[in-house]
């Protein structure tokens, strides 16, 4: 095989390379190589960023606090003591960051409104006229380098007057508030903007902020609640697009879930079991109230009382399903039953799951995109999915060269290897629509500050300089490639 694909190289030409993978392949003997004609040609192809980890400008312009700003003003709180005050001063730098993905090629770009800048009092004061403006800014010239807005309402960041006035998540009134800034960005954007995530990983929202308490506002309690809350102000902003907007704005509207995949660690019913209870504790916890009406079986069975029921009304808010769902995919990890409960391993039999990455539990596992993205699409009748973000951190000190992290290799390895399972997912039948790499430049990693970078580009801190790493020339070379035309004819004739 390796003859063949040397074989291949020396001819040097695309049919020569065609004609040795469709061999290969009628063979069975390998998935195709990467290439992007491998996706419709309507597909979206991004970069993905967040308002808080890459805007900065913290206090400018009337924007006030949000969580994060208060919570990583504590002390302890972040690995190097870092915030986002500043961050990558996108804020001031946003042309320059859009002339960076001109220069990919991408045709799309996934970024999150800050709350506290549009609105810094929430429903309890006026909207801010330079926060609508520095988001009309952003979206104008996005557009015009051909590169699709596709946004986030609330990524983790929410303002710090909704938690001090009635504790946020918990508590019922956040769902007025949501559907408020909701209405206001479809009102100010929604002529443009085509794409809209209510929430993005509400699911580690909850788990992290209220369970955990390693994200604000750092409780051990009540996540099914605030979760519950989530849940509904989707729907609140969900009934409100679907009534108001959606039929002149003609948009599509969904939500962000974080999405590992939990492979069984044995072939054992109990094992399979485990890996289907997590599963329907961390996706189904969101996906089944949102398109099938209430939670699964499962979490009801285990938490009783302790799991909110939906009202008659908050049913009927249930009732406008979901345009796509936004899959975040980074790893895969084993699941084991160990007594009632269940128990997450990174090993079998001493062996890892895949290449350890410098994220804690974060795996190269490719084959987990496939399976994923065929599960949800399985379980959820065929829903639209987009890939949200996939990506691979690098870990980022004092001691790390800067040479060394523009030579991504091992990013490229991971981008390529995840895209192709992704492929496999899109020819088994899943409708996926988009893709987009986390992230277009190194940023602030929440609880890790800047230790890790996500980035296609690298960003020095100090002088804010953005240099393409390695893996923005492969991403760009991946997306400039011609399109093979034709292909399945080609495929038949030959064969
Ligand atoms: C900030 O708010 C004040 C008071 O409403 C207003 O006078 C001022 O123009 C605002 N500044 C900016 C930059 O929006
Ligand atoms: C980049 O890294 C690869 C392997 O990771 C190495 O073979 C290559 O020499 C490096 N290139 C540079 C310019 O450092």
């Amino acid at each position: 095989m390796s003859k063949l694909l040397s074989c291949s190289k020396k001819m040097g030409n695309r049919k020569g390379l065609l004609l040795i993978t469709l061999f290969l392949n009628f063979f069975g003997f390998s998935s195709p190589k990467l290439d992007v004609s491998q996706f419709p040609s309507s597909f979206l192809f991004g970069t993905a960023t967040s308002s808080y980890q890459i805007e900065g400008a913290y206090l400018e312009d009337n924007k006030s606090l949000s969580n994060w700003d208060v919570f990583t003003h504590l002390q302890g709180k972040i690995e190097d003591g870092s915030n986002g005050d500043i961050a990558c001063d996108h804020y001031h730098m946003y042309k320059e960051d859009i002339e960076l993905m001109h220069s990919l090629g991408v045709n799309a770009y996934r970024f999150s409104i800050s709350w506290s800048r549009v609105l810094p009092r929430g429903r309890f004061g006026g909207i801010n006229p330079s926060g609508i403006q520095f988001y009309n800014k952003l979206i104008n010239e996005l557009l015009m380098r051909g590169i699709q807005p596709f946004v986030t309402l609330s990524h983790y960041d929410v303002p710090q007057e909704l938690e001090d006035q009635y504790g946020a998540w918990l508590n019922a009134e956040i769902q007025e508030d949501f559907g408020y800034f909701a209405e206001v960005c479809f009102e100010a954007y929604g002529d443009r903007v085509k794409y809209w995530a209510t929430f993005n990983e509400p699911n580690e929202v909850a788990k992290f902020g209220y369970e955990w308490g390693m994200y604000p506002p750092a409780l051990h309690s009540q996540p099914y609640v605030a979760a519950h809350n989530i849940i509904i102000s989707h729907a609140v902003a969900l009934h409100i697009y679907r009534t108001k907007y959606q039929d002149k704005q003609r948009g599509l509207i969904g939500i962000v879930l974080a999405m590992a995949w939990y492979e069984p660690l044995k072939e054992t019913a109990e094992d399979y079991s485990s890996a289907q209870s997590i599963i329907d504790f961390d996706i189904g916890w969101f996906l089944d109230p949102l398109i099938y009406g209430d939670y699964p079986n499962e979490m009801r069975r285990r938490l009783g009382p302790k799991l909110p029921k939906f009202s008659a009304k908050d049913k009927e808010k249930l009732q406008h399903g979901l345009d796509f769902i936004g899959i975040n995919h980074y790893t895969s990890l084993y699941v084991r039953s160990c007594g009632i409960s269940h128990c997450i391993a990174v090993e079998k039999d001493g062996i890892p799951i895949g290449k350890k990455t410098p994220m804690p539990y974060y795996y190269v596992v490719p084959e987990g995109m496939e399976k994923i993205v065929t599960y949800i699409s399985k379980t959820y009748n065929n829903t639209p999915i987009f890939i949200t973000e996939n990506g691979l951190s690098q870990k980022s000190d004092d001691s790390s060269s800067v040479e060394e992290l523009l030579n991504d290799t091992d990013r490229i390895e991971y981008l390529d290897s995840y895209l192709t399972f992704l492929t496999r997912a899109i020819r088994k039948g899943a409708d996926v629509r988009g893709y987009f790499v986390w992230s277009l430049i190194d940023n602030f990693e929440w609880i890790h500050g800047y230790t890790m970078r996500f980035g296609l580009y690298h960003v020095d801190y100090k002088t804010k300089k953005r240099t393409p790493k390695l893996s923005a020339k492969w991403f760009k070379d991946f997306l400039n490639a011609p399109r093979l035309q034709g292909r399945e004819d080609e495929k038949s004739k030959l064969i």
